[in-house]
């Protein structure tokens, strides 16, 4: 069981990997990145994780340095040194290692890392109780400042969000968009359920297109349960029969309060049970 690192291809226990210091993704923040985990030991939708991966370093030019099958090689190695039961895998894509100035001319790259751990799979009392969480003061990224749609290690905005959050006692916090709309949590998708219908904010929101949240509208449609994309407000969330949020770590995990409000009942919800336990089916069925 451990930490293993793979740079460019070269695999050590995580200690002992090194990036330069000239490398963009330190200088800039200039670099995009995946969060996965494995389900029964095989790295869960590695295919729609390299998609996004591609399309983050396509909008910032610069690409991914081989195919999806390269990518599987790599990745198993990885985590057959590793040995972990299950674990949480990351891998971040810089442009490369530059001098520390915007001459992209001279970047040689990309630099590709990839990190595995052990997966630490969040409490059981978050789905049984429910989570509490907050509204954040500061806004979600403007689309057309830094698009959230880019899943880059640029991630002072989430920061900011989730000091204050934690600063509150709340296990994940909630940004609003520009528009005062809800946008997402920090590191998740957010969704309501009204009446018997599932809803989740739009992408043009300007929110991360959440592979989760792909899953959990795909799966709401299999399972009969009327879901669709839909503009939020705060008012919506605090009117809500349930609120969950979704994301490759937390799967769907139940909201019990916003600000230190109860969210309908204060517990978990019959939709909510129904989609968990069919994403979690899912999951354990598929292997890649
Ligand atoms: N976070 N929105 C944001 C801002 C995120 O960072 C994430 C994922 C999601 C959910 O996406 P997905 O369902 O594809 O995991 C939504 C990961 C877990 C992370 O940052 O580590």
């Amino acid at each position: 069981m451990g930490v293993f690192a793979s740079v460019n291809g070269t695999l050590v226990p995580a200690e002992q990997a090194r990036v330069s210091v000239l490398d963009n993704g330190f200088t800039f923040g200039d670099a995009v990145y995946e969060t996965l985990r494995t389900y029964r030991g095989r790295p869960f939708h590695l295919d729609r994780h390299l998609e996004r991966l591609r399309a983050s370093a396509d909008r910032l030019g610069f690409a991914p340095p081989f195919g999806d099958d390269v990518f599987a090689r790599r990745l198993d190695e990885l985590l057959a040194r590793a040995g972990n039961d299950e674990s949480y895998i990351r891998i971040i894509l810089s442009r490369g290692e530059g001098d520390i100035s915007y001459r992209f001319d001279r970047v040689k790259g990309p630099t590709l890392v990839m990190v595995v751990k052990p997966f630490e799979p969040p409490p059981e009392r978050d789905c049984v109780e429910g989570i509490p969480v907050v509204i954040a003061s500061v806004r979600r990224n403007h689309p057309r400042a830094l698009d959230p749609a880019i899943k880059s290690n640029n991630l002072l905005n989430n920061i900011l969000a989730v000091r204050e959050g934690q600063a509150r006692g709340a296990t994940e916090t909630i940004l609003l968009n520009d528009l005062g709309e809800v946008a997402e949590g920090a590191s998740s998708n957010v969704f309501v359920v009204k009446g018997g219908r599932v809803s989740t904010p739009p992408l043009a929101a300007g929110i991360l297109s959440g592979i989760t949240r792909r899953l959990v509208l795909d799966l709401c449609r299999d399972l009969g349960i009327p879901a669709g994309e839909e503009t939020l407000r705060v008012a919506d969330l605090l009117a809500a029969d349930e609120v969950f949020i979704t994301s490759t770590t937390k799967e769907a995990a139940p909201v019990a309060a916003i600000d230190g409000k109860p969210v309908g009942s204060g517990k978990p919800g019959p939709v909510h049970k129904r989609i968990l336990q069919a994403y979690r089916e899912y999951a354990r069925s598929v292997s890649r």
